[in-house]
Formats: structure tokens, sequence, C-alpha cells
């Protein structure tokens, strides 16, 4: 597909949410993702022409962030972390798994076109690891076995759900999301659950809390400090309405 003229619309929206243009450079790089399948020349072209700014700039954004694509894309994005935690955890195993098991790189896709591979850094998941990510979404406390499991179902062409609940799409549609539109999923599964509350659970369980960093006020305080202005303001504006409804006697 090529950048029609919805997307070209599309792309100059982005570029007037902003009160600097150029800051919406990032979405709009997903957005030719999104249609493209990766960040083209004449992607950046058009971008650089919409936003102000020479193809170089664009293409040092797209070549930095290793969320743009220059290289076509598989319809499914499969990340395995292989960063330390994930890696003593079995990430590695995993990798070393698919990149048989599919008979690819890293960073290279399948003949089929279903899936592309590649290890990723640390995602902010260790305390699932080791974890991999398809579309950017959470496989938790995978396994060789698992992860075998998830891209032969990605490659049947399945619905797969991940960990923690949502449906998986394609990368392209995931790439929409990222440049900023809806897609109807965002409330399935949720926030935050299992090893990454239990540190919260445990210290409420003991009444524990962070120490007050000094200079600034507990929580607590702030509360009180924050009730005790509503208050005051209440006096003030009671007293105005007061004077005013005085003066008009
Ligand atoms: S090391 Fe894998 S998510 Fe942090």
């Amino acid at each position: 597909m090529s950048l029609n003229d919805e997307t070209i619309t599309e792309l100059h929206e982005l570029g007037s949410r902003y009160p600097e243009a150029r800051s919406a450079l990032l979405p709009m790089l997903h957005l030719i993702q999104s249609v493209e399948g990766y960040v083209t020349n004449e992607g950046i072209e058009l971008c650089a022409e919409i936003l102000g700014l020479s193809a170089a700039e664009v293409s040092g954004v797209a070549t930095f962030y290793t969320m743009y694509k220059r290289r076509p894309m598989g319809e499914h994005h499969v990340g395995v972390c292989t960063n330390t935690l994930c890696a003593v955890m079995g990430g590695d195993l995993i990798f070393e798994r698919l990149k048989g098991h599919l008979d690819v790189g890293n960073d290279e896709t399948t003949e089929d076109g279903k899936v592309t591979l590649e290890h990723i850094e640390c995602n902010a998941a260790c305390d699932f690891a080791p974890v991999m990510t398809v579309n950017w979404e959470f496989f938790d406390n995978q396994t060789p076995e698992s992860a075998v499991e998830l891209v032969d179902a990605l490659r049947a062409g399945e619905t797969v759900k991940a960990t923690r609940g949502a449906t998986i799409t394609s990368w392209r549609e995931a790439e929409r999301v990222l440049a900023g539109h809806e897609d109807g999923l965002v409330d399935e599964g949720p926030a935050a659950a299992g090893p990454s509350l239990v540190g919260l659970k445990i210290a409420n369980e003991r009444g524990w809390a962070a120490p007050t960093i000094k200079g600034s006020k507990s929580k607590k305080a702030k509360v009180a400090d924050d009730k005790e202005g509503a208050v005051k303001q209440a006096d003030t504006s009671r007293a105005e309405s007061e004077t005013i409804a005085e003066d008009k006697k």
C-alpha cells in the first residue's frame, strides 16, 4: 500500500496537534509503519515536508529508535527479551530455539511473511522473566516450548491472547495504536498484576511507607494541608459573597 490522501491527511492532523509541529514526528513515523509496514523513503520525505525538516533529520530519528524499522516487517513482530534477567531465566534459550524453529536470524522474517523475530532489550517486565512480546503485548514466564507453540499459533492464524489479556491483532494495527488511534481494546486485561504487586501487598500488610524526602511533606501532611487550604478557600469565598450581598442592600 502506498501513502494515499487519507494517510497524508492523518499525518497533517498529527502535525497540527502539537505547539511545535516537529513533536509529532514519532507518532507520524508509527503511522507510516502502520500503512507501509516499515519506514519507507517516501514516508521519510513526506514527514520532512509536512514538518519543515530535512530528510536527514527525519532519517536520524527513524534510525535511532529501535521501534522504527527500515525493512519490511512480517505480519507479527515477535520479541524475545535477552537482557540480563530474562537471559539467565531462559530468554537466551528461547531465542535460540525460535531461531532454529523459524529458520531465521535476528531481525529476520519467516518465508511465509508471518513472523519477524527480534531479540529485544529489557521491557520493564523483569518480574515475569523470561518475557516475550508479540506486537508489543506481553507474554510472561515463557519457556522454549511455550514460545514455539505461540509462534505456531500466530503462523496458523489462530486467535491468540497475551498473558495479561490483550487480543493479538497485527504489527501494523499495533503501530496504528502507537500513532494515537484507538482500537477499542484498551481495557483488555489488568494494568498491573501478580508479582508486580507483591511488594505493595507486603508493604500494606506491614504498614510500611516510603521515607519522607528531606524538605518534602508526607502524603498525610499534604492531605491535611489540602484540607486546610480548602477550608480557608471556602471561608474566603463565603466572606466575599457575604460582602457582595451586603453591598447590594
Ligand atoms: S530483563 Fe527482560 S524484561 Fe527486564
